[in-house]
């Protein structure tokens, strides 16, 4: 027994050295091809191995502007390859960066996540990150929303992020390795009167998260949410335009309109985007990453006052055991 267990430390530890070398070898494809074959369990060990030792594979989504953008640049600097999306990427330069491309997505559009995810894995094998960013607010109280309107802030803030999630998994389930960020908000947290919408949109995304972060465990694929409170970007709030019944939310309208226009400054309130893709860093270069986040110790005392767990940590353990004791592991 004891021999045994000596001869699979030492196994794992020359596969450790193999893997290592492996890493700096240009043409590994036919050895893995082999190995894969009669091994498949040891190729996974080998490919994951080997890519620890390359750039991360990162795409973005609504990264034309604000933190999207901030953090595709922040990360190309710090030598990730990074698929850097959005709806319009005309006019968007990588400059030098050789780590960074622009691609278009429209997360309300199918085609688009398949073309740009399928280029991916073709031009680079696998996809290690996805940052679920897209998003935009519907202002205005309920009432004044139309129902394409609401469906519409659903589409882009919660269904544009699984239908992202539906195309990535299956390479991350592959690969056995994955990351997804969810970029929510501190009002994911809360109902915010008058940004009913905007807030039930990234409470659903929280949820489906929580959700996510155990299903995908036993294929080590990773799922946090990200909560930054206010950041200074031009973030789309768009007022609702329908008209209620004697219109008892005129005044209420017409001040969110006012606000509209007032430019969001850094202050100690208020991140610039460049924290956040700082703080994006932070969360993906963790080993045992946490489910949730907040972006400033002003986003944590907020949350702290109406969610007992700001990290996800006690729902984690709670539910994790019950889960582990009613299903079997996958096939
Ligand atoms: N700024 C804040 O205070 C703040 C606070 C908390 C959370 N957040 C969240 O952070 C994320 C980014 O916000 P931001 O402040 O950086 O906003 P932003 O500057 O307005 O950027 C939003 C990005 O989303 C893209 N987008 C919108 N609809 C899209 C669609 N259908 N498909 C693909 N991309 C789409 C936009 O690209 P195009 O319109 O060019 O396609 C743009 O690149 C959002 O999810 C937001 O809810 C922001």
């Amino acid at each position: 027994m004891f021999s045994r267990i000596l001869s699979i430390i030492s196994l794992l530890y020359s596969l450790n050295g193999f893997a290592n070398q492996l890493a700096y070898q240009q043409d590994n494809a036919l050895i893995k091809e082999i190995i894969a074959k009669d091994h498949p369990c040891i190729s996974n060990v080998i490919d994951n191995r080997i890519y620890a030792n390359v750039k991360k594979v990162v795409l973005i989504t609504g990264a034309s502007r604000g933190i999207g953008l901030a953090t595709a640049h922040f990360l190309a600097n710090k030598n990730y390859c990074v698929y850097a999306t959005a709806r319009n990427v005309e006019g968007l330069d990588a400059g030098e960066s050789e780590n960074l491309h622009f691609e278009k997505l429209d997360v309300t559009d199918d085609q688009t996540i398949q073309n740009t995810i399928g280029k991916i894995i073709e031009k680079e094998g696998r996809l290690d990150i996805v940052i679920n960013n897209a998003g935009y607010a519907l202002a205005g109280p309920l009432e004044c929303l139309s129902m394409d309107e609401i469906q519409d802030q659903m589409n882009v803030n919660f269904f544009g992020a699984i239908r992202v999630c539906q195309a990535a998994l299956p390479h991350m389930r592959k690969q056995q390795s994955g990351h997804i960020i969810n970029i929510s908000s501190e009002q994911g947290t809360y109902g915010l009167p008058y940004g009913s919408m905007y807030t039930s949109s990234k409470a659903a995304l929280e949820s489906l998260s929580e959700a996510l972060s155990i299903e995908l465990l036993p294929w080590n694929i990773h799922v946090s949410i990200v909560e930054p409170g206010m950041v200074a970007t031009r973030f789309s709030v768009i007022l609702g335009s329908r008209e209620a019944e004697q219109n008892p939310y005129a005044k209420i309208c017409e001040k969110i309109t006012n606000s509209l226009t007032e430019e969001r400054t850094p202050s100690p309130s208020c991140q610039t985007p460049e924290e956040i893709a700082q703080f994006i860093h932070t969360v993906i270069t963790t080993p045992r990453p946490q489910l949730r986040y907040q972006t400033s110790k002003a986003a944590t005392d907020l949350v702290s006052r109406f969610l007992k767990d700001p990290s996800g940590q006690e729902y984690l353990d709670w539910i994790q055991p019950l889960i582990s004791e009613h299903y079997s592991e996958p096939d």
